[in-house]
């Protein structure tokens, strides 16, 4: 065995095999798996292109197809749902079904949600080929599809019985989505591993040329403090709430431009530090460790402020639809320097909107 074997502890514990081939699944799914059963892999054109094959090469003693689904988030939706149920059905998908979700975020959120509730939930492993999916969504169990009324709203924690996670998938991927990954690395190491941050402080020239080892040490650092936090919170009750750090200020400036001109990596990055600058008017960060953190981001071409026509009242406004809020009250996650994280249940809009201003040029 090659590749390293993570356990994330949940209702339904299950591993993390770490830099795993994508041809070795077959091997590990014959050892766990009934011989002859049925397997579906979802995927994307372009995944499915570079990696659908590789996968498929190793089910050769099961009865494997594909199901391909147009790429991008707005695929996110009970209507791909519904048509995937109809593809599932087609190719004889029962109870004993296994599915295989090959690609980013968004596959492993919409094929993870349909493994959830079809027949009211069939077997499922994720395979994730993004940073971002690799780091973050394939871990922790949420899966979902959108809603018009907001990202993520139809969904259910569903823990896999494996995640299959092969480095190399990530030497395909267009640097931009290599970006959106590493806003959510960096809030990794900010929120909990100070270690990791200043790595990617030290490696940011082998981080953009894309250097091999850079990238695995990089991403492994980054997703143990993802199995970290969800294997003592799986359900979102406390400690979970700290990857949100960054993410209440970013979709609000999601929201206010229609998730349009902006990515999500990039909305996360001014996000971080908008808080990053509340939590120094609060005197848990100093202003050095903040001027490193804008340094780090901005070093990647990621932004860092935002524009004199945004109206700060409406962010504030947009604010108070995060799904993390409770009773009115709006949630907000502060960095403590770097490496550590406060949940703060008691910022006024006051202050929000002083952070805002404060990263506006
Ligand atoms: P994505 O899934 O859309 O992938 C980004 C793009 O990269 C796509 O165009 C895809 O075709 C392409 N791609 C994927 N792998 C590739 C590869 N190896 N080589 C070349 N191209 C490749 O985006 P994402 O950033 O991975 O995920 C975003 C989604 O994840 C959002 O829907 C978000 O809500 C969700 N998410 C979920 C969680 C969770 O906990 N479930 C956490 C964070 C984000
Ligand atoms: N991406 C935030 C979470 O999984 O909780």
């Amino acid at each position: 065995m090659r590749w390293q074997k993570i356990e994330v502890a949940s209702s339904k514990s299950y591993p993390i095999c770490l830099g795993a081939s994508l041809e070795e699944l077959g091997q590990y799914l014959e050892q766990r798996v009934e011989t002859n059963a049925h397997i579906i892999v979802i995927s994307n054109p372009v995944v499915s292109e570079y990696y659908a094959e590789k996968v498929m090469s190793g089910l050769t003693n099961f009865q494997a197809d594909q199901i391909i689904v147009p790429a991008g988030e707005e695929e996110k939706s009970l209507q791909r749902l519904e048509w995937i149920t109809g593809e599932a059905l087609k190719l004889g998908a029962d109870r004993k079904t296994l599915v295989l979700a090959l690609g980013g975020g968004v596959i492993g959120d919409l094929a993870g949600f349909f493994a959830s509730i079809f027949m009211r939930g069939i077997r499922l492993i994720q395979i994730p080929t993004t940073l971002l999916a690799q780091v973050d969504s394939s871990i922790g169990g949420k899966v979902a599809v959108n809603h018009p009324g907001g990202k993520n709203l139809i969904g259910a924690f569903y823990p896999p019985l494996a995640v299959w996670t092969d480095f190399s998938t990530l030497q395909t991927l267009p640097w931009k989505e290599v970006l959106d990954g590493l806003a959510e690395t960096i809030k990794h190491a900010l929120i909990a591993d100070r270690e990791l941050f200043e790595f990617i402080q030290s490696h940011q020239k082998q981080i953009i040329e894309r250097d091999t080892a850079t990238f695995k040490e990089m991403t492994s650092r980054s997703l143990m403090v993802k199995v970290r936090i969800v294997s003592e919170d799986e359900k979102e009750e406390g400690k979970r709430m700290l990857l949100n750090f960054g993410h209440s200020f970013g979709h609000a400036l999601e929201t206010e431009l229609a998730y349009r001109g902006i990515t999500h990596g990039q909305g996360v990055s001014i996000g971080m530090v908008a808080a990053a600058n509340l939590a120094k008017a609060r005197g848990i960060i100093s202003s050095a460790e903040v001027d490193k953190l804008i340094n780090l981001l901005e070093s990647f071409g990621l932004p860092t402020s935002i524009d004199k026509d945004k109206d700060h009242q409406k962010l504030v406004t947009n604010m108070q639809a995060d799904k993390k809020n409770r009773g009115g009250q709006k949630i907000l996650i502060l960095p403590k320097g770097l490496g550590q994280a406060v949940i703060c249940k008691d910022c006024s809009d006051e202050e929000i909107v002083e952070a805002w201003m404060a990263i506006t040029k």
